[in-house]
C-alpha cells in the first residue's frame, strides 16, 4: 500500500509546488516508486517535474485520468522512479463535470459517487505500485483540494510566514477535519512547514514563532528559506541542474523530519 502525502494551503506562493516536486525527487532519489499528482491547473508541478509545458499534457492528465476512473492510461513515467498525473488548464473544468457530468469536450461522462472520493477511488487502483504518492494542490479551497486530501493519510500544511498565511491555517486545518471526517483513510497532519523565510526580515521571524506557539508539536524544526537556487528548481527542474546540491540542502532535514513522523505513525 501507498503512503499518501499532500501539500496544502489556500494560498498562492507558499511553496507547495516546489515542496512537492522537491519531496518527489528525494523519495524517487532513495529508491522509493513515487507517484506525482498534479491536482492544480496551473500545473506547475507537472512542468517542474517533467521540464515540458503543461500544455503537452491536454487530453493525457489527471483530469481524463480522473472522469475516465483509469489511471494507468493517463500515467507517464519521468524517469526510473518517478510517474506523473500531470495537470494542464483544463483541470479548471473538474467542478463543472463532476456536477453536470459533462466534460470539456462535450462528452457526456456522468460520476454519481461522492464529489470528494474521486480521486481516491482512482489512486486505489494502482495503490500497489506506489511507495509513495505526492499531490500537490491549489491556492484555493476547491473540489481538486477536497479531493486530494480525502486521498491522503499525510497533509503538509505550507506556511509562508506572513499575516495573510497566518490567517489562512485555521480554516485550512478545519478543511482537513472535514475531509478526515468524510474519507475512509486516517487523515493526519504530517506538519507545518515554515516556507520562503526571508531571513533578513524582522516581521517574517516574528510570524514564525507565533505558528510555533500556536502549535508547537505540529511544526517541523527545519525553517524553508528564501533561496535563489531553489526558486531556480522552476527553471533547471531536477535533472540537468548545475546547482541541484544547493537547491536541495535546506529541504534534507525537513525530509527527514516528515519521514520520522511519516514512518513512526505507520
Ligand atoms: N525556498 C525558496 N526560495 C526562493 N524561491 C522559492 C522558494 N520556494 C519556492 N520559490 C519560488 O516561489 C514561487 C512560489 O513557489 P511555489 O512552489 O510555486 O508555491 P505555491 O505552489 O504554494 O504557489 C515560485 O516561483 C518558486 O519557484
Ligand atoms: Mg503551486
Amino acid at each position: 500500500m501507498s503512503k499518501r502525502i499532500v501539500m496544502g494551503i489556500q494560498k498562492g506562493g507558499c511553496g507547495k509546488s516546489t515542496t512537492a516536486g522537491v519531496l518527489a525527487h528525494l523519495l524517487a532519489r532513495d529508491g522509493y516508486k513515487v507517484l506525482a499528482v498534479d491536482l492544480d491547473s496551473q500545473g506547475n508541478l507537472t512542468e517542474l517535474l517533467s521540464q515540458q509545458p503543461s500544455n503537452e499534457f491536454v487530453e493525457h492528465s489527471v483530469l481524463e485520468a480522473m472522469q475516465y476512473k483509469d489511471p494507468e492510461s493517463y500515467i507517464v513515467n519521468l524517469s526510473g522512479n518517478i510517474d506523473l498525473l500531470a495537470a494542464n488548464n483544463f483541470l479548471a473544468t473538474f467542478p463543472r463535470w463532476l456536477y453536470t457530468g459533462v466534460s470539456y469536450t462535450d462528452e457526456k461522462i456522468p460520476y454519481r459517487g461522492n464529489p470528494s472520493l474521486l480521486l481516491n477511488e482512482v489512486l486505489k487502483q494502482v495503490d500497489e505500485t506506489y511507495d509513495y504518492i505526492v499531490m500537490d494542490t491549489p491556492p484555493s479551497l476547491s473540489e481538486q483540494t477536497t479531493n486530494a486530501l480525502c486521498a491522503s493519510d499525510y497533509v503538509v500544511v505550507m506556511y509562508e510566514c506572513s499575516n495573510w498565511c497566518y490567517s489562512a491555517i485555521p480554516n485550512f486545518l478545519d478543511s482537513v477535519e472535514a475531509a478526515d471526517r468524510v474519507t475512509p483513510h486516517d487523515l493526519k497532519i504530517a506538519g507545518i512547514l515554515r516556507t520562503m523565510n526571508d531571513v533578513r526580515r524582522n516581521d517574517a521571524k516574528a510570524f514564525n514563532e507565533m505558528i510555533a506557539e500556536d502549535y508547537p508539536d505540529l511544526v517541523f524544526p527545519t525553517i524553508i528559506t528564501r533561496r535563489a537556487p531553489t526558486g531556480r528548481l522552476a527553471l533547471y527542474g531536477f535533472e540537468e541542474n548545475p546547482e541541484l546540491k544547493n537547491a536541495l540542502e535546506q529541504y534534507e532535514s525537513f525530509y527527514e523530519e516528515l519521514m520520522q513522523r511519516v514512518q513512526q505513525s505507520g
